[in-house]
Order: C-alpha cells, then structure tokens, then sequence
C-alpha cells in the first residue's frame, strides 16, 4: 500500500517525538512492504518565526495532499502574549478546520506496567479501556462573534458555543460506530442543567442513538463527568463531547494511562476514494518548552498516533497491532522516560524509539 504521510513537527519536544515516531513509521513500512512517501511542513511557532504565519499556505497545500498528518506539538512560552492570529495554537485550529476532522478520538487504556505511575489506586486504575470523542471543529473554539473590545471598565470579551445539528449527528454517528465495535456504551457529556447550546446536543444525541439500538447511552453533566473519571473510570466505554468538555476532560483522562507523554490521538472526518480516511495524528501532549531538546520526552504518545494511522487512515490492522504491542512489551521492559520511571535510569526519547523497532519483527506466518 502507498502511505503517503506529511509530518508537522512543529515546537519544543514535538520535533524529537515526530523523529522517533517517523522511526517506527518507517521501520513498519519497511517490514510489512508499504511504499512511504513522507513530507515535512511547518506549523505552530516555528511556522511564525520562519514565515510569519502559523500555518502558512504551504502546509495547507501538503495537507489537503496528504492522506494522513501526523503533528508533534505546538506552542512557544515566547508567544504568550501574542495576539490571538499570531500564536501557534491557531496553527493547530488552522490544519483541523482546513481537514474538517470533527472527530477527534483519544483512547484512555492502563497498562499493567504503568499502574503505579497512575495517580489513582490500582484497584480503581487497573483496567481502564476507554475512548474519549471530541467535537474537534465546533464550539467554542471557533464561534463567532468573539473578540476582545472596549476599553477601561467598558473592556469586554466575547466567545460562542455554537453547535448545528448536522455538527452534533456526525460526530455522534462515529461514538456509535466506535461503540460498536467495543463494550456498546457511549456516555454523552454536556452541561444541559445550564446551555441551550447542550440541550440541543442532549437531544440530537438521543435522535441519533435511536439509529443504534444495540448501543446503550447514558448522559452526565460535564462536573460529574469530571468527578466520576477518578472515582469510577472503568464505567466508561465511549465518551462523546463538544470541543471544550473534551479538551479538558481528557488531559484529566491522560494521567489515569499514568502519564500524559502515553496518549495518542487521531483525528478523523471525510474518506478519500481509495477508502483512506484524511486524518491528522498528535499526541494529546503539549510542546512542553521546559524539556524540550534534552532527549528525555517520553515518544509514545506520537508512536501510538502512528499506530492509529495505520489504524484509520489505512486500515492496516495488523500493522497497528503490531505497534501497539511493541508498546507494551517495551513498557514492560522498563525501557521508558522519566516520566514513567520515578527510580532508576531512565530511557532516552531516542532509545525509546529504538527498542519499540527493535521489538518490531514481523510475526512469521506459515
Ligand atoms: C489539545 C490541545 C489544543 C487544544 C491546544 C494546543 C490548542 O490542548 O489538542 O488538547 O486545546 O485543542
Ligand atoms: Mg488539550
């Protein structure tokens, strides 16, 4: 299959995470006999200081090429006070809009040689399997009217929820199909109590669940959603959210996987005709400038996005497996960054990405 794959590095530890995970891309391409075509582009606050832009034309033209992107991070301290279209994260706002990928999926799952890095007891860690599916191109990231006006005690701010009905069916059609192919439980969070905005969501999602009557739903507010993910997080199988919920809610979900550094995520929205699904692919990380370029961020979050490429774009099932479990057994090694070793030498974000290739063999089929 031809795998024809941009990278965006963009800032601080996104560019040695994207080396390690553009490592195992190859190395699984090189395995399973797929003919890679790989782009690099610019993004983020690199894209600012080299062009101006946070995601200049160029980008947007090797994306709407590119059957799957795959992101480090962006975002620069430097840029902190930066009006609003000159700062990386617009960049990041900028590619999903351009791809239209909605759906943005981040699986939660603990690993065994992970749960005592969990912040939670192991009792309450061990075995958690979730998925979390946030609205990614909708809400208040993106409503209008927004801005900043006025001066003085006149000063104001302004952003909007808005949700159409079409954004809402979409995105809940994708939590059902996922469903099924899981535990069948979507829970659906909203703040309803309060926003029109989530009374409209609440309800579409309860039309569209009609369509799936294999797959249970339950609804929760949003705060008890938040309180529930640490006292029960096992009762969660698919988690469907607008943009913002689902931003927050799933940096709390990362650190249940016992660190952040662990979490891959895939963002899908429209099919090509050759069946690929365009997707962008980005560890739930941030560009964490504090450590960046001191080979010690942890790879995996951008090698599991790799995974689910092969995953969504490609469809290439085996191939993600077999990521998936070079992950685990390196876990298991104890070869793993600082972040998941509170004793002990840890492991280099490169020999991290080392061991997950060495441990990739193709299983011999008779
Ligand atoms: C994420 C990040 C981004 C977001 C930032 C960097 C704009 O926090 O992907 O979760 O808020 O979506
Ligand atoms: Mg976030």
């Amino acid at each position: 299959m031809k795998l024809n794959v941009l990278t965006l590095p963009g800032d601080g530890i996104g560019i040695e995470v994207t080396t390690e995970a553009v490592k195992v891309l190859k190395h699984i391409a090189g395995l399973y006999g797929h003919e890679l075509s790989l782009n690099e582009g610019l993004l983020g606050g690199i894209a600012i200081h080299k062009t101006g832009n946070p995601f200049p034309d160029e980008t947007r033209e090797l994306a709407l090429h590119a059957d799957a992107t795959l992101m480090g991070a962006v975002g620069l301290p430097e840029f902190d006070n930066a009006p609003p279209d000159k700062r990386p994260e617009r960049g990041l706002l900028g590619i999903r809009k351009t791809l239209e990928v909605y759906a943005n999926l981040r699986p939660v799952r603990s690993y065994k040689a992970l749960l005592d890095s969990s912040p939670l007891k192991n009792h309450l860690a061990d075995g958690v399997d979730m998925i979390i599916v946030r609205e990614l191109t909708g809400g208040l990231y993106y409503g209008t009217p927004r801005g900043i006006s006025g001066s003085g005690a006149e000063e104001r701010a302004v952003n909007s929820m808005v949700y159409t009905r079409p954004e809402i069916e979409r995105v809940t059609h994708m939590a059902f199909q996922l469903a099924r192919k899981r535990r069948k439980k979507v829970t659906s969070v909203d703040k309803s109590n309060v926003l029109e905005n989530s009374q409209l969501w609440r309800r579409v999602v309860t039309e569209v669940a009609r369509e799936y009557p294999d797959v249970t739903l339950d609804h929760l507010l949003v705060d008890n959603c938040a309180m529930q993910l640490v006292l029960n997080p096992k009762r969660f199988d698919v988690v469907l959210t607008e943009n913002l919920f689902g931003d927050i809610l799933s940096d709390e979900g990362a650190v249940l996987a016992g660190s952040i550094g662990m979490l891959p995520s895939a963002s899908i929205g429209s099919q090509r005709p050759s069946g690929a699904w365009v997707g962008l692919y980005e560890p739930v990380h941030g560009s964490a400038p504090d450590i960046a370029g001191q080979n010690k961020a942890n790879p995996l979050g951008a090698i599991g996005s790799v995974a689910a490429m092969l995953e969504y774009s490609f469809g290439l099932m085996e191939e993600a497996n077999a990521v998936n479990r070079a992950m685990e057994e390196v876990l298991n090694s104890g070869r793993v960054t600082a972040d998941l070793k509170p004793a002990g030498a840890p492991a280099t974000t490169a020999e991290v990405g080392d061991a997950i290739c060495a441990t990739l063999v193709r299983p011999v089929t008779a």
